[in-house]
């Protein structure tokens, strides 16, 4: 099953500011759609599709799985109003490092994991990948929060955008909606 987003006139969210964070961004749209798709969509006019699967997990070991499971939230809370789309793309030099190279700067060096669980269970999270689908990112990062959050949400991505791992990060941008 796929997951699309679909930036245009229509959507179940409203595009409150993108930015670019690194590299190229997006084209600017009003609104955004979020929808599950039995298949790859065709082309389309929207302003942007972007196309990920929620898949397995790669570096999670037993005991983080174990923590996160026990404190995260899911997605589409009433009050969680507010979400942020982070469509991001890593460099060639991460893809060529192998799975336990990526693990050592992910959660040894960067602590993305041990950092990131306090702000659980107010940010509710989901990561789809795109990279297999020669989509133009790797991954969407997609993050659900009550306006009482907003903060805590900056925080958390400051902090992310600080460690070594993001030092791989290529292309990044950033688009904040709210639903509507
Ligand atoms: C809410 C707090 C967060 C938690 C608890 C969290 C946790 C995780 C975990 C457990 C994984 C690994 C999944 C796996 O094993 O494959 C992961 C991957 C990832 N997260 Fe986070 N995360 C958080 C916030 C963020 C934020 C704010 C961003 C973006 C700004 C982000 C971007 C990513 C990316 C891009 C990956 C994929 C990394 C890769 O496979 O190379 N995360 N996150």
């Amino acid at each position: 099953m796929f997951t699309t987003f679909t930036a245009g006139d229509a959507g179940n969210w409203q595009i409150l500011r993108m930015a670019p964070v690194t590299g190229d961004g997006l084209a600017p749209a009003s609104h955004l759609a979020v929808a599950p798709a039995a298949a790859l969509p065709a082309a389309s006019a929207a302003s942007w599709p972007l196309v990920g699967v929620a898949s397995h997990v790669r570096y999670v070991e037993r005991a983080e799985k174990t923590a996160l499971v026990a404190v995260q939230a899911g997605l589409s809370r009433p009050d969680a109003t507010l979400a942020a789309l982070i469509p991001i793309r890593k460099s060639a030099a991460w893809w060529e490092l192998t799975q336990e190279e990526r693990r050592r700067i992910f959660e040894d060096k960067s602590q993305h994991i041990a950092a990131s669980m306090k702000y659980l269970p107010a940010i509710a999270r989901q990561l789809y990948h795109s990279r297999d689908l020669g989509q133009p990112f790797d991954f969407l990062t997609w993050f659900e929060f009550a306006p009482a959050h907003a903060q805590t949400f900056e925080d958390l991505v400051g902090m992310l955008r600080a460690t070594e791992e993001w030092s791989y990060v290529e292309r990044e941008v950033d688009v904040r909606v709210r639903r509507t």
